[in-house]
């Protein structure tokens, strides 16, 4: 059985008490068969593990190297020095306002890896592109350029999240038919990659205007394993709801 896997990516929101008080809130849940992942900003990773009990606590960007001259960076062994258990990579604000290429996702996999820090990988096509039926061109070529490198022992530490850019933050929502059709065809490519018991094992969340209108829509596919959230993580009631939804 798949890990079902609920996880809130806060992005650079929420004061320092706001923040604080999100996660004593989330401490106390303990959803029977969900993992819950929070992703705060990374000022507040710290007192996140200080305070941790029942959720997961990743980041949401490292740089792809673990020290040296590189203002305003972090890196992926100095979280691991925090305790942080995950990091998100490739996601597409990442790619599209800071320019990361798939080289560079490709480095920062590897130096997470080597830490022992499990990958978030997010891959998901811009609007124009689902509008051309390219799709599954840009999300194979994004899994091919930064993630399928990796050894079958490697990705038993990666989660992928397919987040089409057109619904992050827009309200606009894959259907659940367009979700199942995805993370099926990335499960196929982990199949072909790799081997049956990994695709099998894999999870794959979806992530874009997920609130807790949609979620067990979408969470009733067999392929979708859960949810990346941005707005609805930023507070409890939406980002429970949501893990309530399986
Ligand atoms: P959203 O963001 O839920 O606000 O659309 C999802 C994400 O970017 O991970």
């Amino acid at each position: 059985m798949r890990k079902k896997i609920v996880a809130g990516n806060w992005k650079m929101n929420l004061s320092s008490e706001d923040a604080s008080s999100l996660i004593s809130t989330l401490n106390e849940q303990n959803i029977e068969g969900v993992d819950l992942i929070i992703f705060p900003p990374s000022i507040y990773l710290d007192r996140a593990l200080d305070s941790k009990k029942t959720i997961g606590v990743g980041a949401q960007n490292t740089y792809s190297k673990d020290s040296g001259a590189f203002t305003g960076e972090i890196s992926p062994s100095q979280i691991k020095s925090l305790g942080v258990e995950y990091c998100l990579v490739g996601h597409s604000e990442r790619r599209s306002i800071f320019g990361e290429s798939n080289e560079l996702l490709k480095n920062k996999v590897d130096t997470l890896l080597h830490n022992d820090i499990k990958v978030v990988f997010c891959c998901g096509e811009a609007q124009e592109e689902r509008e051309s039926g390219k799709q599954n061109e840009i999300v194979r070529k994004q899994l091919e350029e930064s993630l399928f490198h990796i050894s079958a022992d490697q990705l038993k530490n990666v989660i992928v999240a397919y987040e089409p850019v057109w619904a992050i933050g827009t309200g606009l929502t894959a259907t659940s038919d367009q979700a199942e059709e995805m993370h099926q065809f990335i499960r196929n490519l982990v199949l072909e990659k790799y081997n049956m018991e990994l695709a099998e094992d894999l999870p794959i969340l979806y992530g874009g205007s997920c609130k807790p209108e949609n979620a067990k829509e979408l969470f009733s596919k067999q392929n979708v394993d859960g949810g990346l959230i941005g707005g609805a993580a930023l507070k409890s009631d939406s980002f429970l709801a949501i893990a309530n939804s399986f």
